[in-house]
């Protein structure tokens, strides 16, 4: 589903993703891990290219993407991403915000939109808010409402980009559940994540990124309990301690 082949991305002369090879099947769920400033959020970003690449190639099912023009929007449209930030429209109800781009790209008639939205917020619980505005929503209710409208656009992959951070405690597992059954439905998904839980559990594999390498790609057990790096031993030595 997704193929990326010597992949390298530079911001002028600092390379931020160095020699990135990397093939996700269908169905996979992927979570990224490694310190801040290793180029998780890089790698997420040149996937559906709100970055360019100065070299290599990236294939989204089978597609090259191009650089830029209708191709890319819709390959771009088959990638969902969510970000730390929800970044709602906030002059939109919950409903419109979701049913916006099925609108505007897939073309859908606003009553069919609308059906969607409701089912989608059904699925990520939270039919019951779809008249009110993001402002009037918890943070972890505004999350799964950018993963509804994510949904929406019926995409192949889905990536997530520390899609919990930005969030009190106690609303981290209602997001981190609709992940989960996104991924028990078989969604391929990206993931950078700082919850180990969800990464031991979720995850069929899992990739430790250091100086915007991939330094480890294994399964998560094997990356727990024996990592193989001194970055990764140091990076685990460090979140696990508390
Ligand atoms: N737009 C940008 N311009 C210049 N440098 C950037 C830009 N975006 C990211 N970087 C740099 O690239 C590196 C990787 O960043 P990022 O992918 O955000 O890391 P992570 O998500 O793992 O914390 C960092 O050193 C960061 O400063
Ligand atoms: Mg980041």
């Amino acid at each position: 589903m997704i193929k990326m082949t010597d992949v390298q991305k530079f911001f002028d002369d600092f390379q931020a993703l160095k020699d990135i090879n990397l093939e996700v099947p269908k169905g996979q769920v992927v979570v990224v891990l490694g310190p801040s400033g290793s180029g998780k959020s890089t790698l997420c970003r040149t996937i559906n290219r709100l970055e360019t690449i100065e070299q290599g190639t990236i294939e989204i099912d089978g597609v090259l993407l191009p650089e830029e023009g209708k191709g890319l929007a819709k390959i771009r449209a088959d990638v969902g991403m969510v970000f730390q930030s929800f970044n709602l429209f906030p002059h939109l109800t919950i409903k419109d915000n979701v049913s916006l781009a099925p609108i505007k790209v897939r073309k859908l008639k606003k009553s069919e939109a609308h059906d969607l939205a409701m089912k989608l917020l059904d699925r990520v619980g939270i039919a019951n808010q779809a008249d009110k505005y993001p402002a009037q929503l918890s943070g972890g209710q505004q999350q799964r409402v950018a993963i509804a409208r994510a949904l929406a656009m019926n995409p192949k992959i889905m990536l997530f980009d520390e899609p919990t951070s930005a969030l009190d405690p106690e609303m981290v597992n209602e997001v981190l559940d609709v992940m989960s059954s996104l991924a028990k439905e078989g969604m391929t998904m990206v993931c950078v994540t700082h919850e180990m839980g969800f990464a031991r559990k979720a995850a069929d594999r899992v990739l430790f990124m250091a100086d915007g390498a991939i330094v480890e790609d294994t399964e998560p057990d094997s990356f727990f309990t024996n990592p193989q790096s001194a970055r990764a031993k140091d990076f685990l030595g460090k979140i696990l301690a508390h």
